[in-house]
């Protein structure tokens, strides 16, 4: 194994083993402290769904993490660290599908760790694109960029086949044509707008193209209102039993 791969094993370790446990504790010490002078989080926002381990989610394994500078609108490094593990359980020759492109960094991690003959999609909103529902304020930064998957671009020389197993979509995910991607995939991540009829729309689709014992994966769950409420209404009003990956903003969903 050479130099370069070792701190790309460090990060893998340090996201999942080191930084989510200890993120976690001094989330709970905040907490401890806020209630014991009285004081609430104005930022924090009702969360209904109940908790589980990511160690219920995925085998526990040395993963590897690439591209591990965050850039603002990516997932943190043990959230990459999980989805990386999940993306190792993917069975090979299935699809994973990313529904919010971004800069590449979770697209450029599931083809990375996921076994040969998987192929990762990936859709993304071109900046020019008008959309069916609005997008939330503040999400415009990550949609006006001058091209979507930078990160994995930069691993095509040295990685060809696989950066050659992404396949990039561009569209509206509320438009896009999901069916010839029913029941297909192992994996699906739903990282795209922010505002809760694209979640909703997103969700539906997500769990449709999703195959039996595949796993949909939501992200910022507890940080975007729009997401956590919409996903609370999946759970609550239509009984899909979707759990909060504890510690992190993830939400977990198996199809059974
Ligand atoms: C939070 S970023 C994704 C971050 C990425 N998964 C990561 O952590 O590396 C959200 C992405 O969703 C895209 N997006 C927003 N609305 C969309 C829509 N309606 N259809 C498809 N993509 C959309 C944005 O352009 C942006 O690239």
């Amino acid at each position: 194994m050479d130099l370069f791969q070792m701190k790309e094993l460090y990060y893998g370790y340090f996201g999942t083993r080191i930084y989510l446990p200890l993120s976690g504790l001094s989330r709970r010490w905040r907490n401890f402290f806020r209630h014991i002078r009285g004081k609430s989080d104005r930022f924090s926002q009702n969360m209904l769904l109940p908790r589980i381990s990511w160690k219920d989610c995925t085998k526990v394994r040395n993963i590897k993490i690439w591209e591990h500078e965050k850039a603002n609108g990516n997932v943190r490094l043990s959230e990459l660290g999980i989805l990386s593990a999940l993306a190792a359980d993917c069975g090979n020759g299935t699809n994973l599908f990313e529904i919010g492109t971004f800069d590449g960094r979770t697209t450029l991690n599931f083809a990375m760790s996921s076994p040969a003959q998987c192929t990762i999609y990936t859709l993304d909103l071109p900046a020019d694109l008008d959309t069916l529902f609005s997008l939330s304020d503040g999400e415009r930064h990550m949609v006006d960029k001058p091209k979507s998957g930078s990160r994995y671009e930069k691993h095509r020389e040295s990685f060809p086949a696989v950066i050659g197993k992404i396949h990039q979509l561009l569209g509206d995910s509320a438009v896009f044509d999901f069916i010839p991607y029913k029941d297909s995939c192992s994996l699906v991540f739903v990282d795209g707008s922010h505002s809760y009829d694209n979640v909703m729309s997103d969700s539906r689709a997500a769990m449709k193209i999703t195959n039996k014992g595949g796993v949909v994966i939501w992200h910022d769950y507890g940080v975007w209102e729009d997401v956590t409420k919409a996903l609370d209404e999946l759970a609550s009003c239509e009984g899909y039993d979707l759990r909060n990956i504890s510690d992190t903003s993830l939400v977990y969903w198996k199809k059974t």
